[in-house]
């Protein structure tokens, strides 16, 4: 069973297909799932729905983020952004992964479930069986109503409105910027400063116009679509910070363009799949502004000496010598980075759908909201 959503009045106003409106409406998507959430003069956030005091945030000993496809991408950013602002241990798993496993719960973990639709088979058995296990589990759900939301007890929506296209793109950024709050909510009451928080709710105040500016190298970007058209497969190449933005941006290439991609993280690349590496295989380099810039800049070399083009995307004002084309987006900060190094890779995956002439919005083989196991 596939539940397809209806558009109602959630018109194309103009847009092509679905995936290049909801490409963009990030600016007022991430607006909307900011709104009335951030103090700026405490440095902080209110996430309301979570219904937690102080006391239960500090009792937190752990996070993890559990969801399916781009919803666990978007954990996985959400993960590094608790262990960075908050210094609180924190990952992401697949949900069926984790409830097929028979998991040890933690009664001290926060456990969010991840889900655009709220209506993922695998993510509602996670939370269920959470439940019965006593775990502490919230959602972080776009439709509010969905069998998810209900579900949890207390949770944040993620507000970026209706999401037709199969391909998740404001959703997912509002997941990313919905965890930065809570993020920045649990590091306030441990040992992130006045200061820092005040720098990290700063920038995730200006991120909508950032995220605006971004989506002005769109033209740019669709000139590069030809060199992953003519390709067979695609290497997207990221560490730490860059590292769950790669896997993001090669699932895009793959479920809309049906050119194979696979994400590596840099340092594994001398691993195993350099190997791979030819001229006929272009990669994804990804750049963050931050202290392992230098590093990256090194993979791009791995990759030049063996004759692979490379495409940097970044948002460093480094030079980048050796990478054939760079995309240069500005920076938010490098805890904020990998929320606006995603949308680059959005536009690529979806010039190259488009150059190639694929249904965009239903790519073959995908449902929207996969409400079987
Ligand atoms: C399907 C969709 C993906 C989505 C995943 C999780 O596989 O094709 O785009 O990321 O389900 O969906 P959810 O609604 O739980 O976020």
């Amino acid at each position: 069973t596939v539940v397809e959503e209806v558009p109602g009045d959630y018109e194309l106003g103009g847009f092509p297909d679905y995936m290049a409106k909801e490409i963009a409406e990030q600016p007022e998507a991430a607006q909307r799932v900011l709104r009335g959430r951030l103090d700026e003069r405490l440095g902080t956030a209110r996430l309301d729905g979570l219904r937690f005091t102080a006391r239960e945030l500090r009792g937190i000993r752990r996070v993890k983020f559990l969801g399916c496809g781009s919803a666990y991408y978007a954990g996985q950013v959400g993960a590094g952004l608790v262990e960075e602002l908050a210094r609180v241990p924190a990952d992401a798993e697949p949900a069926a992964e984790f409830r097929y496993r028979n998991p040890v719960v933690d009664p001290d973990c926060l456990y969010v479930a991840v889900s655009q639709s709220g209506e993922t088979a695998d993510t509602l058995a996670t939370v269920e069986e959470l439940q019965r296990k006593g775990g502490r589990v919230v959602g972080a759900v776009n439709v509010v109503g969905s069998a998810i939301a209900r579900e949890c007890d207390s949770g944040v929506f993620l507000h970026a409105g209706p999401e037709i296209s199969v391909a998740s793109t404001k959703a997912f950024t509002n997941m990313a910027v919905a965890f930065a709050l809570l993020a920045l909510t649990l590091g306030r009451v441990r040992d992130l400063s006045l200061a820092e928080g005040r720098r990290i709710a700063g920038a995730l105040a200006e991120l909508p116009e950032r995220i605006g500016e971004v989506l002005a190298e769109s033209d740019r970007i669709a000139s590069l679509a030809g060199r992953f058209a003519d390709a067979e497969h695609v290497f997207f190449l990221g560490r730490v910070r860059g590292w769950p933005v790669a896997r993001e941006g090669a699932q895009k290439l793959k479920e809309i363009s049906y050119v194979h991609a696979e994400a590596y993280q840099a340092s594994e690349l001398k691993h195993g799949p350099l190997a791979l590496v030819d001229p006929a295989m272009p990669s994804v380099v990804l750049i963050p502004d931050d202290e392992l810039a230098a590093k990256n800049l090194g993979t791009i070399e791995q990759v030049k000496a063996r004759g692979g083009p490379v495409v940097a995307v970044t948002t460093t004002g480094l030079a980048v010598p050796g990478a054939d084309d760079v995309v240069r987006i500005p920076s938010a900060g490098p805890e904020l980075d990998p929320v606006l190094l995603t949308i680059p890779l959005q536009l690529l995956a979806y010039h190259t759908a488009r150059k190639l002439g694929r249904d965009i919005d239903k790519p073959r083989n995908l449902a929207k909201s996969v409400t079987v196991e």
